[in-house]
């Protein structure tokens, strides 16, 4: 940590206080005397150093975050960034030029945590051959871009410029006829006048958030959750409650013993959770039900894997067909293309005509011409096609994975084998940092999710997730050596710091 900044602030010169913090902290750092990871004082200490306010030395950091020269963690302090923006031409003047005061005007959700958790681990991105193992989208050979250009074409051969205008608010009637056979096969009662069609099932989370919440009402969600419910939940003002959760779902004893006021909703994920990518137990899911209804809170069932089972084993059966006031949200992003954004709500009968007009509010609907595509690709039979095209392949990549795992970790890690979605979860021993981990398997040349992700207030165990449908066998077993390298990286410098700990108590904090 570097212990003092050379910064004499001028309280008499027009430029604010925090804006001359900021420059002289550019200038030190551009002129190499602040370099990458070296962490700034804190700013209470750096406040009375400067004879300042904290707020001021607060708004200074705010900015140097907001133009990419430090990054914050969440407990640990201010650091410069690992690729400070050094190339840019007038960075002084550009601070200067924005002089409106941001960090007043922007909303309380922007900066919420998990907002600010994805900013920061998706700051200072890897270079060069990157084995991305976040992403979770089928690489693009798999991708059936062939068959999609063919119903695109017969739409425009069969609707013409028809094909191009707003579509009806609750989404194509044809297209919710067929996604509600799609469900039926499945075990899922639903029916077409039940369905909202969205743009992308994120979409149907942030409308059920907007439906539900006021602001500071709870809405609960297990101990490790989806990251993208936390950040939609989280920007609508929500106050986000964790649950504690086992391998089998939310723990019953913890949601009996909630205190009022009663939360207005619990968002699940009943097959292949995300990040955990375990599936809830029949004896389970009847007892949500059961507690949902004797309570009064709606069960928000997320199925974004359905169709995704590599052992073909069926699902259990669905919250939603255990109770129709379930809000059973689905999308084509990963059985399919995500980039066709086309995902669906199951809505309870009450709310319908509420989420179709909120929907309609939020952004006119969702792209016709890509709805009436993709209810040809479905009456074509292509999307059964597909599934059974690309289901082998996730099966090999994820035993592959498994496969690299086994030989290239340290030993002592275990791990569930996932039959169903396209994640791998890699519970981490206690002491490994999860953060740690990530920074130091990009460095070695892999993207893996940290456990912080994901995380809420309530206790869970630490872990990355790791999917395998986006990367060919052999990237996948590269990707497991490069991990196995970062994690004994991370131990020894474990050990190490313990060591050095028995044998001095005046240790330096570098980072
Ligand atoms: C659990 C879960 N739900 C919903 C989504 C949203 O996907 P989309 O908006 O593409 O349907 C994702 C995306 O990764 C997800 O992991």
């Amino acid at each position: 940590m570097v212990r003092t900044l050379d910064i004499t602030l001028a309280p008499e010169a027009e430029t604010p206080l925090y804006r001359q913090i900021a420059e002289r902290v550019i200038a030190l750092i551009k002129a190499g005397e602040l370099r990458p990871g070296l962490r700034l004082p804190p700013t209470r200490r750096l406040a009375d150093e400067l004879s300042t306010n904290r707020n001021t030395v607060v708004r200074a950091f705010e900015e140097l975050t907001a133009g990419g020269w430090v990054t914050s963690l969440v407990g640990r302090g201010t650091f410069v960034a690992d690729a400070p923006p050094a190339t840019r031409q007038t960075p002084p003047a550009d601070l200067s030029r924005s002089d409106l005061p941001w960090a007043m005007l922007l909303s309380r959700a922007t900066e919420s945590e998990p907002l600010a958790r994805l900013e920061r681990l998706s700051r200072s991105p890897a270079h060069g051959d990157v084995i991305n193992l976040t992403k979770m989208q089928p690489s693009a050979d798999l991708l059936p871009d062939v068959e999609l250009r063919r119903c695109v074409d017969h739409v425009f051969k069969t609707h013409g410029a028809d094909a191009l205008g707003y579509g009806p608010r609750q989404g194509l009637p044809r297209l919710r006829e067929l996604i509600a056979e799609d469900l039926q096969r499945n075990g899922v009662p639903a029916l077409p006048d039940d369905i909202l069609v969205t743009t992308g099932s994120q979409q149907g989370i942030d409308l059920i958030a907007r439906a539900l919440v006021n602001p500071d009402d709870a809405f609960l969600v297990e101990a490790r959750t989806y990251s993208g419910a936390l950040n939609v939940l989280a920007a609508s003002g929500a106050r986000v409650v964790g649950v504690p959760s086992d391998e089998d779902g939310p723990d019953l004893v913890a949601l009996e013993a909630l205190e009022r006021p009663r939360a207005k909703g619990l968002y699940v994920m009943p097959n292949s959770r995300n990040p955990t990518g375990t599936t809830m137990s029949r004896a389970r899911r009847e007892a949500l039900v059961a507690w949902s209804q004797r309570n009064g809170v709606p069960l928000v069932e997320d199925d974004y894997g359905a169709d995704l089972a590599l052992d073909g084993t069926p699902a259990p059966t669905a919250l939603r067909a255990l109770d129709p006031n379930v809000f059973h949200v689905g999308t084509f992003s990963k059985k399919l293309i995500p980039a066709l954004r086309v995902g669906f709500v199951v809505c309870p009968p009450a709310l319908t005509r509420t989420l179709v007009n909120l929907k309609h509010a939020m952004d006119l609907g969702t792209s016709m011409l890509l709805q009436l595509a993709l209810a040809e690709f479905l009456e074509r039979g292509y999307l059964r096609r597909h599934l059974s095209r690309s289901l082998p392949v996730y099966r090999a990549r994820r035993d592959a994975l498994e496969a690299g795992l086994h030989r290239w970790l340290p030993p002592g890690f275990g791990w569930r084998q996932p039959t169903r979605g396209v994640v791998l979860w890699l519970p981490l021993p206690d002491g490994l940092d999860p953060e740690e981990v990530f920074e130091e398997a990009k460095r070695e040349g892999v993207l893996v999710s940290p456990s912080t992700l994901y995380s809420t207030s309530a206790p869970a165990q630490a872990g990355v997730r790791m999917v395998y449908c986006a990367e060919p066998p052999e990237r996948l077993e590269e990707g497991a050596r490069r991990l196995g390298r970062a994690i004994e990286q991370v131990a020894r410098r474990r050990r190490a710091a313990a060591t050095s700990k028995l044998v001095s108590p005046m240790t330096v904090d570098l980072m």
